[in-house]
């Protein structure tokens, strides 16, 4: 087999074989095929696409080119979540808990923050103490024991996504349905679990802008996920304005324990019950969605799952005392934002407020950027509300960086208009085999 003959078939729009796709994967990730050759057959991906079949062959191969995590020593079902990354997502380390509540296991490794978008290893570091990497034994041991642990990723998980991830960010062909399904699906795939929901954010501050797309999308990793032997359904959610009030990492661990205790915004607890219920059914806790439903809004009132958070905090090293009173790892610097119009809010954009979050140090803007745990913004408004002027809109916690140009974009990205807007809602879709 050669690889100029495979780039030559994908021109011509034909389809690649099961084997021809083992060999790319496997030759790529030694070296033995070069970055050009595999730019080329990216680029050809991009324009001419590629079967179902193909795309599954892709992310099974991809995941196959690297560790694969066995948590067969795990009795039970064990559940994972992606989310596609968005604005104040801290739902995985909500989901987690109330999961283990429900006697399934969470035994995820998770990504760090990259851009606007935060990442739920760099929001945990934000507790004192908390170790992220741990034993394989002990991560194990953990989810037998209390049924959760959270840990960065493995280094060498699906490499081959990660080689042609960076190809793809220097050739313009990252904007491709199959090479973006099956580069998202490898990792999952690896991830030992049995049932996988996808949340797959929509909006301005989300890799999918529109509805049609993010649809596209879901439906294909679901497919990838069914072919693999796995229960995978994907929820399509709103990420035009953050989810939820605190963007940035001690802020958004505030709001984790908030919601556990039973007091979380509605957007954030709306996002949380749909994905939550989506794992119960898939997990075959329950048959019946309403009576799902009706449950995990229990849980979530009574503040039920907490305890497990903490469990988890305690037993990855982290002060469970820090937890009581968490504002204390804010930032004590400060600047609130008030509104200069009576009106309603339009618009809260997303990635503005991602970016401005950054801005102050709490997010990368490259890989290798330091971050700040105890900065962000707090938002007192959601799209729909009606203000008067001189209400509180936002505030900054910093320390001194960025605080200029952040408090420009915070200010952009609130748009008050003199009529009245909708309520946005954050549940667009739920895809499923
Ligand atoms: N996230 C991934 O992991 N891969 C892509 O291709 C795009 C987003």
């Amino acid at each position: 087999m050669k690889m100029t003959d495979l780039i030559q078939l994908k021109k011509e729009k034909k389809t690649l074989s099961k084997d021809m796709i083992n060999y790319m994967i496997k030759n790529y990730t030694s070296g033995k095929i070069p970055d050009y050759q595999m730019s080329s057959m990216a680029m050809a991906i991009l324009l001419n696409g590629m079967t179902d079949e193909e795309t599954s062959n892709l992310a099974i191969a991809m995941k196959d080119s690297g560790d694969i995590i066995d948590l067969t020593d795990i009795d039970g079902i064990k559940v994972d979540k992606h989310s596609t990354g968005g604005v104040g997502d801290k739902t995985s380390l909500i989901i987690g808990p109330i999961i283990a509540h429900y006697n399934l296991k969470f035994a995820k490794m998770s990504g760090r923050g990259l851009g606007h978008t935060g990442g739920t290893i760099d929001k945990l570091e934000s507790i004192p103490g908390f170790k992220v990497e741990l034993s394989k034994s002990d991560f194990i041991n953990q989810v037998k024991k209390i049924n959760i642990a959270i840990i960065g990723q493995s280094k060498n998980i699906a490499p081959a996504d990660k080689k042609l991830y960076a190809l793809r960010d220097v050739s313009a062909t990252i904007d491709s349905m199959p090479l973006i399904a099956s580069s998202i699906m490898s990792k999952k795939l690896a991830s030992g679990s049995d049932v996988i929901v996808l949340d797959v954010k929509v909006g301005q501050g989300a890799f999918m802008k529109n509805i049609k797309k993010a649809e596209e999308l879901a439906n294909l990793m679901v497919k990838i996920g069914y072919r693999a032997n796995k229960k995978v359904s994907a929820v399509l959610t709103n990420m035009n304005q953050p989810l939820g009030n605190y963007v940035g990492n001690a802020l958004e661990i505030f709001e984790v324990i908030n919601t556990l205790k039973g007091n979380g915004p509605e957007d954030l607890n709306e996002v949380v019950k749909e994905i939550v219920v989506q794992i119960l059914i898939n997990s075959n806790v329950f048959k019946n969605k309403k009576i799902a439903s009706i449950d995990v809004d229990n849980v979530l009132k009574s503040g039920e799952a907490y305890k497990y958070f903490e469990k988890m905090v305690h037993s990855q090293g982290g002060n469970v005392e820090s937890l009581k009173d968490f504002h204390k790892q804010f930032a004590i610097n400060k600047k609130e934002i008030y509104s200069d119009y009576d009106g309603w809010i339009n618009e809260i954009n997303a990635l503005k407020i991602g970016n401005a979050a950054m801005i102050l140090g709490a997010g990368r803007q490259i890989k290798s950027d330091k971050i700040d745990h105890s900065v962000g913004i707090q938002l007192n408004v959601k799209v729909g509300m009606k203000i008067k002027k001189g209400n509180l809109l936002a505030t900054i916690y910093h320390n001194n960086k960025g605080l200029k140009e952040s408090d420009k974009l915070l200010r952009e990205s609130i748009v008050i208009n003199e009529s009245p807007s909708k309520k946005q809602k954050m549940i667009y879709k739920v895809i499923k085999k």
